[in-house]
């Protein structure tokens, strides 16, 4: 097992790793975010990849992120199992900044990105009801219930907006109507990939702001990276405690996600 640690907003430095090395992976997609740390966490042994998914200064958007050179270097790497970490906004009341939530369900409102790997020659069909990793997520709720000086929300819907740009009310009210729980950018097309990549993956996610739908509400940047920077603390604290407590063995669906879903015959597949 190696888990890979994507960082989100606010988080652009490593986990405490030893015999720490940078590694250059190429990919067909072009150079990911950044060059991936790979290093053994504290007394544990376990080799952990990271990557801070903005780039080492927040230089990519969420539109032009290279997702698939990212998920893409984390396979390579050997990596099983993602822990991601995002900044979100909320759509409830009760889920004021500097909550963690983490999700179990998506709300894809992108448009403007590649979603696949399978684009050329083969046409791949996946399940995807349950988008992140139902026992990786509560392996991560049960971490940050433990671990983080933090409110944690097990569960929610993600819903994963294009960008750059917030909301406005009336989409903002929408989200809310349906019952969604937080707002973000770039889960999409994260977990698609990292299932297509037969790797588990959930994320923990660090409300920064309401989002607009609240009466006179604007969401700001400085907001949301006061927030972010005031969640980095509990996000490293529950990822640490998620990599201590996954199982060495750990093994599930997720690892073998691809079987039954390629609907192009071997034959047709040209290499
Ligand atoms: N990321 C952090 N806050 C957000 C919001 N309100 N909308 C979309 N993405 C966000």
């Amino acid at each position: 097992m190696t888990i890979g640690f994507i960082g989100g907003s606010g988080i652009y430095e490593a986990l405490p790793l030893q015999e720490t090395r940078e590694v250059d992976v190429e990919t067909p997609y072009g150079d990911p975010s950044a060059p991936a740390v790979v290093g053994e966490f504290g007394d544990t042994g376990r080799e952990i990849v990271f990557l801070p998914r903005h780039g080492p200064d927040h230089q990519h958007s969420p539109t032009t992120l290279p997702y698939r050179a990212n998920i893409y270097a984390l396979k390579e790497l050997g990596v099983t199992h993602v822990i991601a970490s995002n900044a979100v906004g909320s759509l409830r009341e009760d889920l004021p900044p500097q909550t963690l939530v983490i999700p179990d369900q998506i709300y894809d409102r992108t448009k403007h990105r590649d979603l696949t790997f399978f684009d050329e020659g083969v046409v791949v069909h996946q399940p995807f009801a349950e988008p992140y990793c139902p026992e990786l997520a509560d392996v991560i709720a049960d971490a940050a219930e433990e671990a983080a000086d933090a409110d944690v929300v097990r569960g929610g819907t993600y819903v994963c907006i294009e960008g750059p740009q917030y909301s406005t009310r009336a989409e903002s009210e929408f989200y809310r109507e349906q019952g969604w729980d937080v707002i973000g950018m770039t889960t999409i097309p994260e977990a698609k990939l990292a299932r297509e990549a037969e790797m588990s993956y959930a994320t923990v996610t660090g409300v920064t702001d309401y989002d607009v739908w609240k009466e006179d509400s604007e969401v700001t940047l400085e907001e949301v990276l006061e927030n972010a920077a005031a969640n980095e603390t509990a996000i490293k604290e529950t990822v640490e405690a998620a990599i201590r407590a996954l199982p060495e063995d750990h093994e599930c669906d997720c690892h073998s996600s691809l079987e039954g879903t390629i609907n192009t015959p071997d034959d047709a597949i040209s290499e």
